[in-house]
């Protein structure tokens, strides 16, 4: 496996499988890893802090961050080039272009600016790896929805490919802010996968999420249109950690 930290060193190659991550990786990483494996003669994974996404700086302060522990699960998923540059690589002095990914539902709204840091760092590294397929994963639904969007209006050549949310056994989505929870904010958390599960298959779901979250106050509980699947998809916060999570309504991820 090659680690490569400056677009310099990149090269492109045909049939290649991006996954963008910002590392602190788990098991939801590692089925967008095994995905592309699956599919691609080579597979490149980014890891990358993209400060640009960050609408809170403390946020991005707190990020976890362990890079030797992440290249090795890198390696032994199989991952042929990590492309870990450092932030002024991807945004040199005098950067100033920046992707408007237009409407971007509640969770754009909840979070000034993030969709714009995420389109345009996307934008990049589809740019500079040229893969001929990318992975992301359902649970970051809104996400998903703008890069489809992105690359449909901006001619991206690449195939955007849906992998399913990896949860742990106690139905929590899996996400490297989980590790901020305290063993009782874990136990409030479980109520927003326990909801959304609650409201498939209820004619108002967005109600019947709302109505079975006793006590959890929802930041927001909407649908999303996925383009061949629909999501049921909210946000809470419990403590200072924000969490989402989205089920599937109806339709198929692809
Ligand atoms: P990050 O949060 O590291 O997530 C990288 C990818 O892993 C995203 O596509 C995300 O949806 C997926 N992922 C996270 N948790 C998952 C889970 N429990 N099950 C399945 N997939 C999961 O998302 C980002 O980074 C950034 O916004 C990025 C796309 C890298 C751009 O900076």
């Amino acid at each position: 496996m090659k680690v490569v930290r400056t677009i310099g060193e990149l090269e492109t190659a045909p049939a290649t499988g991006l996954v963008p991550t910002m590392g602190a990786l788990h098991a939801g990483h590692v089925a967008l890893l095994r995905a592309a494996r699956q599919e691609n003669s080579r597979v490149v994974m980014s890891l990358f802090v993209n400060p640009a996404q960050f609408d809170e700086q403390s946020d991005l302060a707190a990020y976890p961050r362990d890079e030797a522990r992440d290249l090795e699960i890198a390696e032994a998923e199989g991952v042929d080039v990590v492309f870990a540059p450092a932030a002024d690589e991807l945004y040199p002095p005098g950067f100033a272009t920046w992707v408007d990914p237009g409407e971007t539902g509640a969770e754009g709204a909840a979070r000034p600016g993030h969709f714009r840091g995420v389109a345009t760092v996307c934008l990049k590294l589809f740019d500079l790896v040229r893969p001929e397929r990318a992975y992301f994963g359902q649970k970051d639904a809104q996400q998903l929805t703008v890069i489809r969007r992105l690359v449909r209006d901006l001619n991206v050549p690449v195939e955007i490919r849906a992998v399913p949310t990896v949860r742990d056994p106690d139905g929590l989505a899996l996400s490297s802010r989980n590790g901020r929870l305290t063993r009782e904010e874990r136990q409030q958390a479980l109520g927003l996968p326990r909801a959304l599960a609650a409201a498939v298959g209820d004619p108002d779901p967005v109600a019947a999420a709302r109505g079975s979250l006793n006590g959890l106050e929802p930041e927001y509980v909407e649908v999303l249109d996925l383009g061949d699947a629909k999501v049921l998809a909210a946000a809470i916060r419990v403590g200072s950690t924000r969490l989402i999570d989205n089920v599937l309504l109806e339709g198929e991820l692809t």
